[in-house]
């Protein structure tokens, strides 16, 4: 990696792995595009260009223009709003993928897309879900996640794209948050611990997915990408997780950081239906073996650097 253009640099991921990748590539080597610019640090401390994704001509000739080595592909719709509107998050998820490996066939760039534990669904193992199983998701999200690690396959045995991706958990992080995710009462419920002491669940209390702390999903991206090509097996997608846990669960870290804090249910039944078609928890022991993933961030020390982070924040 050493010229690297980002789609959807301005969302949850996008916002702080552009930001990581110009402290360790250099800021002109990191090409941050979305569908629109903001006064964001992502935005402004770099070249910025606007490409929607599905519009395979503006991410080509934005590519051409900085000469890219390798693309990220980050845009996309989450799971709940891909369920409120299957049509147009399949064009978008998938249209968008398409036109990316397009481009990184075009530049012979490599490729990085996140996939996923929404990759999985209800016929799946619930727990510790091995690396290699039944994926048959049941979410309009899900069907574009597994479509996309197969179209990311398909490019690396087809055109020989160097294609890698992740199934990344629930992502938490105090910078850019989320929307329209299942996972996103996990970023929501510090944000309101901090500003109001009590948060209401929209995720029924005894639902376990995985997560994972912002830096560690960065760490990841870069470690995987730096990885010795011959030695990954698996390509699209690598399990990856820090934590599993329910509501209550962070709830109960958050009260030994803020002691007044409680948390209130009510339930969203579309969303609840989401979360218990996931794993409770899954393996990563591929990933671990053939690029050496390991995460730093447990429950405890990520409640304590969330809240410490979002007191100055907010
Ligand atoms: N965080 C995502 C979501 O909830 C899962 O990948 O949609």
């Amino acid at each position: 990696m050493k010229r690297i253009l980002i789609t959807g640099a301005l969302g949850q991921i996008g916002s702080e792995l552009t930001l990581r990748l110009r402290e360790v590539y250099g800021s002109d080597n990191v090409i941050a595009t979305d569908i629109r610019k903001n006064d964001s640090e992502a935005a402004q401390s770099g070249p910025f260009e606007v490409v929607d994704v599905t519009n395979l001509q503006s991410m080509m000739e934005t590519a051409k223009k900085y000469n890219v080595d390798t693309v990220m592909h980050l845009a996309a719709l989450l799971s709940a709003t891909a369920e409120a509107k299957p049509v147009f998050a399949w064009n978008l998820n998938m249209g968008g993928l398409m036109n990316a490996l397009e481009t990184a066939r075009e530049l012979k760039a490599q490729f990085f897309t996140p996939s996923s534990i929404g990759a999985f669904g209800p016929s799946t193992p619930k727990d510790n879900t091995p690396q290699d199983t039944i994926m048959r998701p049941t979410t309009m999200y899900g069907v574009n996640k597994v479509a996309g690690e197969l179209l990311s396959d398909y490019y690396f045995h087809k055109f020989g794209v160097d294609t890698r991706g992740v199934r990344f958990p629930g992502l938490i992080s105090y910078d850019t948050p989320p929307g329209g995710g299942t996972t996103d009462y996990a970023v929501e419920i510090y944000y309101e611990a901090v500003k109001n002491g009590k948060y209401t669940s929209y995720i029924d209390k005894g639902t376990y997915m995985d997560m994972m702390y912002m830096p560690d999903a960065l760490n990841a991206i870069i470690n995987l990408m730096e990885a010795d090509s011959a030695k990954l097996i698996h390509r699209n997608a690598f399990n990856v997780t820090a934590m599993s846990f329910a509501p209550e669960e962070i709830a109960a870290e958050i009260k030994k950081n803020i002691p007044d804090f409680h948390i209130e249910y009510n339930v969203d039944l579309d969303r609840q239906k989401i979360a218990e078609s996931w794993p409770n928890s899954i393996d990563a022991s591929a990933a671990a073996a053939e690029w050496g993933f390991k995460a730093e961030y447990n429950l405890e020390t990520m409640t304590k650097d969330m809240i410490e982070k979002l007191r100055q924040k907010l």
